[in-house]
């Protein structure tokens, strides 16, 4: 997968030691790659420049420090993007800007501190742009556009009270795709006209590269979870459960864990399930705890254990966003194919290294 995004055309971003390692297993040129997220300990960012990274999206002050110390040990000249979360919020379902957030310096902190964000720099460490993700699943094209706008209004501005030079403008992005559910993400090609009038009336950003990114919109319809129905059971009150042998630890575990509003699934049942009545059921995995559910109260049609269902576009955010090593059930083979010859199975690893 992270191959074929490659040969697309698509540069690697990075939030973790795991990432970097597919990156470089899928051939990325690393020293294109952007590596982000808050929290980045000198260890990994030493471990991210030896390994050839070259650019950073940093958050804080902190976080500039750790990335300097990490960089003159090694005497390797990197790049960094400052993260802003910006004031305003945007029209998106998980804002990740314009709230309070772990995300990125204030805006107003990055306006006070002016110059003096230089001092927390080494030499080899460059400033060389600005990062601002406002969040995911913004699904009109205006709302995109207005998002872009702002950041570059504020690039414009915090590049001249900062005395930094734009190469780099990170504008995120926040492109739309359903996620467990049938159907398409929002079509982005409307995207060009508006972008080149935002490029047309930008300031010191013009000249700088506009790096975008993308997840689910880019890999949420390559995966499809295939799960088999273990048991159809009548409870109390005429309620229905559907048993699957996937749950929480596969799909969806941070929703089971109440960190995010639980979601909904669509469910593809057997054609030849279709037609012969409905049932409203629970669809239920099989650890010990009532949270591993993956749906409340969904009308399906009537199907029985043995019969294998499927939810489609969690090609992004599957196993990598659950609750993987729960109860240590096995993770979920995945299986890659193309045209209906399997090219791979990989399966993600959990359990206990013996660290003393
Ligand atoms: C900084 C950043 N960039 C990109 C993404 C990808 O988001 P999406 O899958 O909505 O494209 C995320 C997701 O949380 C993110 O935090």
């Amino acid at each position: 997968m992270a191959n074929e995004l490659r040969v697309g055309g698509c540069e690697a971003d990075l939030t973790s030691p795991g990432e970097l390692h597919s990156a470089m297993e899928a051939g990325f040129d690393l020293s294109r790659a952007l590596y982000g997220g808050p929290g980045k300990s000198a260890a990994e960012y030493s471990g991210a420049i030896a390994s050839g990274v070259r650019h950073f999206s940093v958050e804080s002050c902190g976080d500039l420090s750790r990335l300097s110390r990490a960089a003159g040990e090694l005497g390797e000249p990197v790049a960094a993007l400052l993260r802003i979360n910006p004031n305003s919020a945007p029209k998106a379902k998980l804002a990740m800007s314009g709230v309070a957030s772990q995300f990125g310096f204030e805006e107003e902190e990055l306006r006070s501190l002016g110059a003096r964000i230089h001092e927390f720099a080494s030499a080899e460490v460059k400033l060389a742009g600005f990062h601002l993700y406002w969040g995911t699943q913004i699904a009109e094209i205006d709302a995109i556009l207005a998002s872009f706008e702002k950041t570059v209004e504020l690039a414009d501005e915090l590049a001249t009270i900062a005395g930094i030079e734009i190469g780099i403008l990170n504008l995120g992005g926040g492109f739309a795709w359903p996620y467990a559910h049938r159907g398409q993400g929002t079509d982005p090609s409307p995207l060009r006209e508006g972008l080149a009038g935002i490029h047309a009336r930008s300031g010191a950003s013009r000249s700088a590269e506009w790096w975008f990114e993308s997840g689910r919109y880019l890999a949420g319809s390559s995966g499809m979870l295939v799960s088999r129905v273990m048991e159809v059971k009548r409870s109390k009150d005429d309620r229905w459960f559907l048993i699957l042998d996937t749950g929480i630890h596969h799909l969806g575990g941070m929703a089971g864990l109440g960190r995010i509003p639980r979601f909904s699934i669509d469910l593809i049942v057997p054609e030849s399930r279709i037609g012969a009545g409905t049932r409203v059921v629970d669809v239920v995995g099989p650890l010990c705890t009532p949270l591993d559910c993956l749906a409340k109260r969904l009308e399906l049609p009537v199907v029985e254990p043995g019969d294998l269902v499927a939810i489609p576009n969690v090609g992004a955010y599957g196993a990598t966003a659950s609750v993987g090593a729960f109860l240590s059930r096995p993770a979920p083979p995945e299986v890659l194919h193309r045209d209906g010859e399997i090219l791979a199975i990989h399966r993600l690893r959990t359990g206990h290294e013996r660290v003393r």
